[in-house]
């Protein structure tokens, strides 16, 4: 029965820590980042040149409405300076409806402030994208592979970034070609009937997403002499977003490790207390 057990578990986590899942038509890479696994944290140099990527060209279209710019100074994020957090926040202009006798006016924002909204309207906010795309490690919902391979969403916006690719053949010599961008990862895009299968399912992963490649690899300069090669950049700026929408994981990891570690003492000490209280009783066999 035990070998049994342990037979299962063994291929359930083999099945789930396997590599570069495609999963449905998307094909999403398996990037490794510094903040996944029990022990894995963020590194602060990283989302420093993530926020870089994402000021210097992402905010063009996307916002980041659920973030205040003083959370850029918390323990365990970017740990902005806090003379820095406070120049950075002045760069953007928010709506103060107060201003003005309460007609408003615009003014620079201060750390109190979120990050503005969209302003492209069909560019979707990104403060929780790395959760709301974080299901991709398989159809065996175990959530052992949620644990060792991390959420999923930072490589499915890595791959995203990196994924943009030449039209396959099928779409190629359309007589309405398609809208869009081809990319290989974005599965929630259209699919030509050409690039289908009889049953159904597509010749290529991927689909057409509107937006035109956002990176091209040397986009930014970084102070700190970084890697500026396309899956580097992808890679800080998908690190970025995963912090925005879990900025508390470092202290959440921590509280857990304690957790294990109290719960470990008690057990031995339990163990222990049983054992001492049986003992005459045993001994009288
Ligand atoms: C020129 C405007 C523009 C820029 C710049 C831009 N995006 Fe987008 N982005 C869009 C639009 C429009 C969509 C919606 C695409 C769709 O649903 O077809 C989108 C969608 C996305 C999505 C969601 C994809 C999905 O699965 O639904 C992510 C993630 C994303 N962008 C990340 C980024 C990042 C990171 C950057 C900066 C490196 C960036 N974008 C720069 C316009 C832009």
């Amino acid at each position: 029965m035990f070998r049994k057990l342990t037979l299962t578990a063994a291929v359930a986590l083999g099945m789930a820590a396997g590599t570069a899942h495609a999963a449905g038509d998307s094909e999403v890479i398996n990037y490794d980042f510094s903040f996944e696994g029990p022990f894995g944290s963020y590194d602060t140099n990283q989302l420093q040149r993530g926020l870089q990527v994402y000021t210097e060209i992402c905010s063009a279209c996307h916002g980041l409405k659920f973030v205040a710019f003083r959370n850029l100074s918390d323990e365990g994020g970017p740990m902005l300076p806090e003379d820095q957090m406070r120049a950075y926040a002045e760069f953007y202009e928010v709506f103060d409806p107060l201003l003005f006798d309460g007609e408003g006016d615009f003014r620079p924002a201060t750390p109190a402030d979120k990050f503005p909204e969209s302003s492209l309207s069909n560019a979707p906010d990104l403060s929780l994208m790395a959760k709301a795309r974080a299901g991709f490690h398989g159809p065996y919902g175990t959530g052992i592979s949620q644990f060792v391979n991390g959420m999923g969403g930072p490589e499915y916006i890595t791959s995203l970034l990196t994924g943009y690719a030449d039209e396959p053949e099928c779409a190629a010599n359309m007589e309405i070609p398609m809208d869009g961008y081809y990319n290989t990862a974005f599965a929630a895009g259209g699919y030509p009937e050409e690039c289908t299968y009889e049953d159904g399912s597509h010749k290529y992963p991927g689909s057409w997403i509107s937006m035109a490649p956002p990176l091209y690899g040397d986009d930014v300069f970084y102070e700190d002499g970084a890697a500026t090669d396309l899956e580097s950049v992808s890679m800080d700026v998908a690190a970025f977003l995963m912090w925005t929408a879990e900025p508390k994981m470092m202290a959440r990891k921590q509280a857990g490790l304690t957790g294990v570690i109290f719960l470990t003492v008690l057990s031995v000490l339990l163990y222990l207390t049983n054992k001492r209280i049986w003992a005459p009783h045993k001994k009288k066999d």
